[in-house]
């Protein structure tokens, strides 16, 4: 077992992927390189993969366990965001196959990175610890408006107005400096705090870290660049983790699959909705009861995988 994060549905995606000799993939999330590894053995003998990843810890772990591959795995520190660029770097203007899997790795989650109120650690959250906003900077910094407005979005909390006014009155008293300070904030704002089945600072959590790493839109951004890179006849398969994601996603796949996105009245459509992949997965592939049984991450993992088809003239 690899122990810095188990692959999730990833029998589901080298199905949809099916990566085969000699082609490339791109897996825009190495984390432990779970999937990068998978595809590569799929695509034995002279299958690539060039994995990218934006957390140094998961570059320098992927990099040792998967180098009896070679130069077969071809590995680059950035934001997917950034994913045309990587690749013309590399020389490769297209690919075979591209594989999302969003969200953070159980590395990120079990060191003390400041992602978890499981445990009392600095509030820090940074994917890429070279950027410069941290939770702390957020919570201590946002106004009380714009903290409500993320908690809101983001963690989708019905108190988050609540939530944002105890956070910026504790803030102005003495700077919140760790998770555990964070998360006592939080439940004592949420009314009711102790007896709900969810901890009430899990979407208090997880609104401030796809604040600090800008998840959803570089999400939104690179979907569009990674239909764009893939070779006619090549599969995108992206692997999302909570509703707001999943939503980008589909709504991606739904504008490359060429719905129009013009307002009802206009009688001609002037959104250029032009069909240029085909959903492969009319409703999102999840968890079978075997995987749900053995790793808890997979419950809320949702795959969706489309192909791409031949350019339309
Ligand atoms: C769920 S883990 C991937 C796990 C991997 N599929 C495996 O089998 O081990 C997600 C990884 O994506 C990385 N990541 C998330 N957002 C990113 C982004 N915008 N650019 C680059 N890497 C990102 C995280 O640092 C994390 O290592």
């Amino acid at each position: 077992m690899n122990p810095y994060h188990k692959p999730v549905l990833a029998e589901e995606v080298l199905t949809y992927l099916s990566p085969e000799d000699g082609k490339t993939y791109l897996d825009c999330t190495l984390g432990g390189g779970g999937h990068t590894e998978l595809i590569l053995e799929a695509s034995s003998p002279h299958g690539r993969v060039v994995a990218i990843d934006r957390d140094d810890d998961a570059l320098d772990y992927s990099r040792k366990r998967l180098a009896r591959f070679g130069d077969r795995l071809i590995t680059a520190k950035g934001n997917f965001r950034d994913l045309k660029k990587v690749l013309a770097e590399k020389g490769i203007s297209a690919v075979d196959g591209v594989l999302f899997d969003l969200g953070v790795s159980s590395h990120q989650l079990d060191t003390p990175r400041g992602f978890s109120f499981l445990r009392d650690e600095p509030l820090d959250m940074r994917m890429n610890r070279d950027d410069e906003k941290t939770a702390a900077n957020v919570v201590n910094n946002y106004s009380r408006e714009h903290l409500a407005e993320i908690i809101r979005t983001y963690g989708e909390e019905r108190f988050a107005g609540r939530v944002a006014r105890a956070i910026s009155e504790a803030a102005a008293k003495k700077p919140i400096e760790t998770t555990g300070e964070l998360a006592d904030i939080v439940r004592k704002a949420v009314p009711g705090g102790g007896k709900y089945a969810i901890d009430p600072a899990t979407r208090t959590f997880q609104a401030l870290r796809i604040e600090v790493n800008d998840e959803l839109s570089s999400a939104e951004a690179a979907l569009e660049d990674a239909v764009d890179v893939l070779k006619p006849g090549g599969v995108i398969c992206v692997i999302s983790f909570h509703s707001l994601e999943d939503r980008i996603v589909k709504n991606a796949f739904a504008r490359k699959a060429g719905k129009c996105t013009c307002p009802p009245r206009i009688p001609v459509c002037v959104c250029g909705a032009r069909k240029t992949i085909e959903i492969l997965t009319k409703k999102p592939v999840t968890a079978g009861p075997e995987e749900l049984g053995d790793n808890p991450r997979s419950r809320s993992a949702k795959l969706r995988c489309a192909r791409k088809i031949s350019e339309q003239p």
